[in-house]
């Protein structure tokens, strides 16, 4: 009987142990450590499939710089975030919250008409499904072959007969190789198969996606474990119950990983957004009391959004507080600060705030807007018109400069409006623009007149 190697793993990051422990001393966690059984033989699948040549150590003078050329996919928001267009033999994981669209976008990927040999793999649904989502999406590519399949070694006899320029796994948690006993879905199974698609990447210059699902709490055993292998990882967010998707970039070994890709989850599939801004922007007759603007920066990429804001008074000894799409803690704290330095009474009041399109806002740049339309709503009174901001409030009232100010003035401006309020520690560095009042102020107190 062959010999039976055992491992240990711990589910949640895939931490490596040659005895179980309790508690996972990589990450912390109590009980994720499970036994699996790591190959039948000594030797790994990847080795086995296909044979890479010897390197050789070279100067670093000596290495030919290689002409990567980039290869456009057809989709302008998902070339932005692979940093210019696909690098072929790259390995991508395309992580995400089942439901948000993932296949959706791989399929899109598939299906565009650039010349390109596609290979679409899924482990998830029947051929027929996929062909009624292909003909929801109405796009429709001569080179695009489907096979659906989870066993890793029919994959890459697939692959070497028909020689795609590009390979979408969808999705690597359905996909399992026979050299590798535990379930698919496991971190033996992850491992092993990513290991071996990397290989086939890179020795024949395809380019590979790789669908990975994430739950709610990010973790589980899966897309966590890969990220260190492959070369790009991208993350595709957004609310399910609305609209609007963020493709992330986390990870880039060929560009920057700041860039964002925005979607639109359409009938028939996704539709890139260019101008985010015209999305997150209601155009009212009348301005009304508790809306107010911020520019925001989101990675590279400044748009400009909405927030809302309902101040009342509280009808129970504790105040409701709500937020959707902003941070309920820093919120609380925004507060307080305007309890403490500009004097409104807050703690007699309920208050809910609300983010355009589902979008999240982590960007401490909004604080600004946040409490402008806290203002606004808490004396009924709307803001002039044009008027937007961007900046940071310090627990002590001081407005600190948001990253990318003078990006976010000039998109600010690009979009027509009239005044932009800022920090005016950001005043250093920052080249006049065209067509907009920037204000400048320090503290918080300075607020109000700024707005109204
Ligand atoms: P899907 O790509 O299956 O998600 P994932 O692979 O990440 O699990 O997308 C699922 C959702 O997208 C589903 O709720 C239906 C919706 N959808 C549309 O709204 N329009 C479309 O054209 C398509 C194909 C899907
Ligand atoms: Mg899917």
């Amino acid at each position: 009987m062959a010999k039976v190697k055992r491992a240990y793993f711990c589910s949640d990051c895939g931490y490596e142990t040659p005895k179980w422990l309790g508690k996972c001393p990589a990450c912390g966690a109590w009980n994720t450590i499970t036994e699996h059984i790591v190959a039948k033989e000594s030797s790994s699948v990847a080795s086995r499939v296909v044979s890479v040549p010897k390197a050789e150590p070279l100067k670093v003078q000596d290495i030919k710089e290689g002409t990567t050329q980039r290869i456009d996919i057809g989709n302008k928001e998902v070339n932005r975030v692979l940093g210019g267009g696909l690098v072929p033999g790259s390995l991508i994981l395309l992580g995400g919250e089942p439901g948000i669209g993932k296949s959706t976008l791989s399929l899109q990927i598939a299906l565009t008409d650039n010349s390109l040999k596609t290979l679409y793999v899924s482990g998830e649904e029947s051929a027929e499904q996929i062909k009624m989502r292909a003909n929801r999406i109405g796009i429709h590519n001569e080179e695009c072959t489907v096979f659906t399949e989870t066993l890793l070694e029919n994959i890459m006899a697939q692959i070497e007969e028909t020689r795609p320029d590009v390979v979408i796994i969808d999705s690597i948690q359905t996909m399992s190789t026979d050299l590798v006993e535990s379930s698919p879905g496991s971190v033996t199974q992850i491992r092993e198969c990513a290991a071996t698609l990397l290989k086939v990447a890179k020795s024949n210059g395809i380019a590979i996606f790789i669908i990975g699902h994430i739950t709610k709490e990010g973790s589980i055993a899966g897309p966590k474990i890969l990220e260190h292998i492959v070369d790009v990882v991208l993350q595709f967010e957004g609310d399910g119950n609305h609209t609007y998707r963020i493709l992330r970039g986390l990870k880039n070994r060929f560009g920057a990983t700041y860039e964002i890709g925005v979607f639109e989850m359409r009938d028939n599939g996704l539709k890139e957004v260019d101008n985010p801004s015209e999305i997150l922007l209601t155009h009212y007759d009348e301005p009304l009391a508790g809306c107010a603007v911020g520019a925001a920066v989101d990675g590279l990429r400044p748009y400009l959004i909405e927030v809302q804001a309902l101040v009342s008074n509280a009808a129970y000894g504790t105040p409701q507080r709500s937020t959707t799409g902003f941070d309920q803690r820093r919120m609380n704290m925004l507060l307080a600060v305007l309890e403490k330095r500009v004097g409104m009474k807050m703690f007699q009041k309920d208050v809910f705030l609300n983010f355009a399109g589902g979008f999240k806002i982590a960007d401490t740049g909004m604080d600004l807007a946040v409490v402008a339309a806290i203002i606004s709503s808490y004396y009924d009174r709307a803001l002039m018109e044009g008027v937007c901001c961007a900046g940071e409030i310090g627990l002590s009232g001081e407005v600190r400069p948001a990253p990318r100010t003078e990006q976010r003035i000039s998109e600010a401006a690009r979009l027509g409006f009239k005044r932009i309020v800022v920090s005016s520690f950001a005043q250093k560095g920052i080249k006049p623009a065209k067509g907009i009042e920037v204000v400048y102020i320090s503290r918080i107190e300075e607020l109000p007149k700024a707005l109204f």
